[in-house]
């Protein structure tokens, strides 16, 4: 298809790295009264097999609606109007799974869901029942798709919650989650989500309800379960400091598109796009020792409307005259290392295999 035929260097590289997902042109929207929210607007990126992918940005850049999107868990009346979500389960060999061609209820994404792909929200309580106890839930989760016997899986499911930092778990597996505390309920949905030791693990602000000593101890338990089970995870969170303990690679979002993609140093110290390093500025733990806090100028604009030209260059200090008529194009600034900024290119956005955002 054109989209190969036309790849560049950078994505024939891109294309020898070994990727568990690789999400191509994803476009979510939501079409409401008032007009349409183009919350997903061309995204690509991909995340390494074993490895851990942060995507950062201001609120409502579309970082959640990106990750709900892998498993069509968006909610209404948000959809995919366009894009790939290639799931590769073995090797990138292997033939992948568009996950965005599955249907959305369908038995197929519900094998993947849990399984091979699990998620763990913002929001616990929407995920967990409150007609359930814990056990029953992880207990089900489990049995769903591995052969335990009841017996087998409760065990299981009373060390999960052991690993997870839930005291007496042998008592806590029979209570309810309307009896658990918010960081309990998240830590027993962070032990769901392991349970089945998934093989992508996409977590957006897994640990913000929870106190910092359980916080480390959960991150902990991700990294090590990423080690000892070959789990590659999806992380979002506004904090900078567990990006940088956990992360190899990062995305930085801007109005439903990704404008910068590269390593964890090439974010933190090789920035290169402008609304990067103002966010860098913006943020205490993210900017350099010593140097003062900036707000980033202006404001987010209107959902509904998008800019002509490159979408940042309202808020730009280094905005030409051609940012504010024409996109960019992504381009290459270092080894894996891509801008989405005229600074770097000549090339305006064009068919989407000309866009080698790639990792
Ligand atoms: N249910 C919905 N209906 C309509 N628009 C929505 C809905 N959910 C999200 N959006 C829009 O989609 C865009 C992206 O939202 P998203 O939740 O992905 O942002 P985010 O980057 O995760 O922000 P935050 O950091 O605040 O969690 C926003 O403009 C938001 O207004
Ligand atoms: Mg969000």
């Amino acid at each position: 298809m054109s989209f190969l035929r036309s790849a560049d260097v950078g994505y024939r590289r891109f294309l020898m790295t070994d990727r568990i997902l690789d999400i191509q042109n994803l476009k979510t929207y939501f079409h409401t009264q008032e007009g349409v929210i183009r919350a997903v607007d061309g995204v690509y990126l991909s995340v390494r097999r074993r490895k851990a992918l942060g995507i950062v940005g201001e609120s409502g850049c579309g970082k959640s609606i990106t990750s709900l999107s892998v498993l069509q868990v968006i909610p209404s009346p948000g959809r995919i109007v366009d894009g790939r979500v290639l799931f590769y389960p073995e090797a990138e060999s292997d033939r992948p799974v568009d996950l965005a061609q599955l249907k959305r209820h369908g038995r197929e994404l519900r094998r993947i869901r849990g399984k091979d792909i699990s998620l763990v929200f913002q929001e616990p309580m929407v995920a967990l029942s409150p007609v359930y106890t814990v056990g029953n839930q992880i207990i089900e989760a489990l049995r769903l798709h591995e052969p335990h016997s009841k017996r087998r899986a409760r065990e299981l499911a009373v060390e999960m919650l052991d690993k997870v930092g839930i005291p007496n778990p042998d008592v806590m597996v029979d209570r309810y989650t309307f009896e658990l505390s918010g960081g309990m309920r998240q830590r027993a949905l962070i032990a769901m989500a392991l349970v089945c030791g998934p093989k992508l693990l996409i977590a957006d602000e897994p640990t913000t309800a929870i106190d910092v000593t359980i916080q480390a101890q959960i991150l902990d338990l991700i990294r090590s379960l990423q080690t000892d089970m070959d789990m590659s995870v999806m992380l979002i969170t506004h904090d900078l400091g567990v990006i940088a303990e956990m992360v190899d690679d990062i995305v930085v979002m801007y109005l439903g598109k990704v404008v910068e993609s590269g390593s964890l140093h090439d974010i933190f110290d090789r920035a290169s796009h402008p609304y990067t390093v103002a966010l860098q500025r913006s943020i205490p733990r993210f900017q350099r020792r010593g140097q003062p806090l900036e707000v980033i100028r202006g404001n987010v604009p209107d959902p509904y409307t998008r800019p002509q030209g490159c979408e940042f260059a309202e808020r730009c200090p280094k905005a030409m005259n051609r940012c504010f008529q024409d996109k960019p194009a992504m381009a290459e600034v270092g080894d894996r290392h891509s801008a989405k900024c005229f600074l770097f290119t000549d090339e305006v956005e064009s068919a989407p295999g000309r866009e080698a955002n790639v990792r």
